[in-house]
């Protein structure tokens, strides 16, 4: 007889003994309170596999757990007529009975078990980590708050393929001498990767090896900021990227671009473009200063279009208009926008669509104010935010590898990661999703340590060479008594989530 919903809350279901355990373990770890939600997940889990799950073996079919009363399992009403509808659905057999029911529950819930295990050591045996990398292979963006009204905006490039980078030119484990590598984009990992390491470590050579694998992977663009004039040579030799040298030549990015001219989309990107701007200074603008400057930036945001895109010198005239409506004298805040905008730092000539599908290398002024050099990345970054953020979600293949769409890599990052800036925390946490990944090259992971979304929580590899370090952060990332002071030159420590373990690497030597 085919089984009704009815039979399903007064039937009884059992699983395997030993998937029995593994439930009852992440319930303990979870701190769930009925052992049904593990086990609603372990079949839900497995239904989300296309194949049906395989028969028992021997030894599992003659250790079975206790059962669990359908009611319990599936909840009552729509809820059990919902996970029959899955089941048979599922299972494509329309005549099913009670007892084929009890059978594929069985290897659903053995299956999905042992699924969610290796789901909570890929998320890193965190309670985080797991139901982001769940949510990730659930397909949900978690960021899609876009608004139904607006339009759709043409997707930018992808580029299909796993891309596994080696983790140095040698990239060898100390002990095993196997070959490490890091999958940029492998199912349900993190694409961003932090590189730390002291003065002359070796961090920026790494990098570099690093992304002349990708590019020879795939012609994924790319962007960076030189500092010190190391970088150019290789990304515009290399890998095909236009140099641009700041104040000289402005960027070619229209970087007020607000992708919707909703008002809610010009308040938003109004607040953080004033914050972008203000964490220049190294010191906070007071209340007032910081409603002027959103105020200004928003008013120039309204009146900008495709024709006339909006540029920094209308935001300082606008400012001191702001101020003069408020009966406010010119200021430090004021002088230093004026001061910054007399240099064409950004012309709009290509739109952030336009200008994040090639590759750039921009070159900061050696000579210019650390002020200057904050606002070219702050604003750059903040537009790449912009832009990234409301592409739809990067394609995923059968095997959960996502397709890349951008890679920004960013040496010297402390000097970014001190100011605190909004964009570069929204793109670590949300551009996965789209395929963006950033690579972050820093002296030491406490400069990470300020930054309180947990920079390094969201990085898929952390390497650290030697370097000086408080020991809190250092064992919070790799775990265990490891110092980074000790490292031998080209020797580092290697963190990748989804394997959840810490490696010694020998990236290089200089012999
Ligand atoms: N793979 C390598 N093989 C041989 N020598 C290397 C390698 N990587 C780095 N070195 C040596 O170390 C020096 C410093 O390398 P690199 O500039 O990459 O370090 P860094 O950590 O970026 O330094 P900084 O903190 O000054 O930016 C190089 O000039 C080179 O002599
Ligand atoms: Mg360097």
């Amino acid at each position: 007889m085919v089984v009704s919903i009815p039979d399903l809350g007064t039937s009884t279901f059992r699983t395997t003994r030993s998937a029995d355990d593994i439930c009852a373990s992440l319930t303990a770890k979870l701190g769930w309170k009925h052992r049904y939600v593990a086990a609603r997940l372990s079949v839900g889990r497995s239904l989300s596999l296309p194949d049906q799950p395989p028969e028992l073996n021997d030894e599992d079919s003659e250790n079975m757990a206790i059962p669990l009363r359908g009611m319990q399992l599936f909840g009552e009403d729509s809820h059990s007529a919902t996970w029959l509808a899955l089941i048979t659905q599922h299972s494509g057999d329309a005549e099913m009975t009670k007892k084929g029911l009890q059978g594929l529950v069985t290897r659903h819930w053995h299956r999905g078990a042992f699924l969610l295990k290796q789901d909570w050591d890929d998320g890193g045996q965190q309670m985080h980590g797991f139901v982001a990398h769940l949510s990730e292979l659930a397909g949900f963006a978690g960021d899609g708050d876009r608004h139904e009204d607006t339009p759709p905006i043409a997707a930018a490039a992808t580029f299909p393929g796993e891309v596994r980078l080696p983790v140095g030119e040698i990239a060898r484990d100390l002990k095993s001498n196997e070959h490490v590598t890091f999958s940029v984009n492998g199912a349900g990992g993190s694409p961003h990767m932090a590189i730390i390491g002291g003065v002359g470590s070796g961090k920026t050579r790494t990098a570099l090896h690093m992304l002349r694998t990708l590019r020879q992977n795939c012609e994924l663009p790319l962007l960076a900021f030189d500092f010190k004039g190391d970088l150019t040579d290789s990304f515009s030799r290399s890998f095909g990227a236009t140099s641009i040298t700041p104040p000289e030549m402005a960027i070619p990015l229209d970087v007020l671009h607000v992708p919707s001219s909703d008002d809610t989309s010009i308040k938003t990107a109004a607040a953080r473009i004033r914050d972008s701007i203000a964490s220049v200074k190294a010191r906070k603008p007071s209340g007032v200063q910081s409603e002027a400057l959103r105020e200004a930036v928003a008013s120039v945001l309204r009146q900008s279009s495709p024709d006339a895109p909006a540029s920094l010198p209308d935001v300082a005239s606008a400012l001191e208009s702001e101020y003069d409506d408020r009966g406010r004298k010119p200021d430090e805040l004021t002088a230093t926008f004026n001061e910054l905008t007399q240099f064409f730092l950004f012309k709009p000539k290509l739109s952030p669509a336009e200008f994040f599908a090639r590759s750039w290398i921009i070159q900061l002024p050696q000579d210019g104010s650390m002020e200057m050099r904050r606002m070219i990345i702050n604003l750059t970054l903040d537009a790449l935010d912009r832009w990234i953020n409301s592409q739809p979600d990067a394609p995923t293949d059968e095997q959960g590898t996502r397709n890349l769409r951008h890679l920004t890599m960013l040496d010297e990052a402390h000097v970014i990661l001190s100011t605190r800036l909004p964009a570069l925390a929204n793109l670590l946490r949300m551009s996965r999703s789209k395929g963006g990944s950033l690579m972050l090259i820093s002296q030491s992971p406490d400069d990470f340590e300020n930054t309180e979304d947990g920079y390094l929580d969201n990085m898929g590899m952390t390497l650290a060479f030697n370097t000086q370090a408080k020991p809190g952060p250092t064992r919070r990332i790799f775990g265990g008594t490891v110092s980074l002071a000790t490292l031998q030159i080209g020797e580092a420590l290697c963190r990748i989530r989804s394997e959840a373990r810490t490696q010694k690497v020998i990236c290089w030597n200089n012999t």
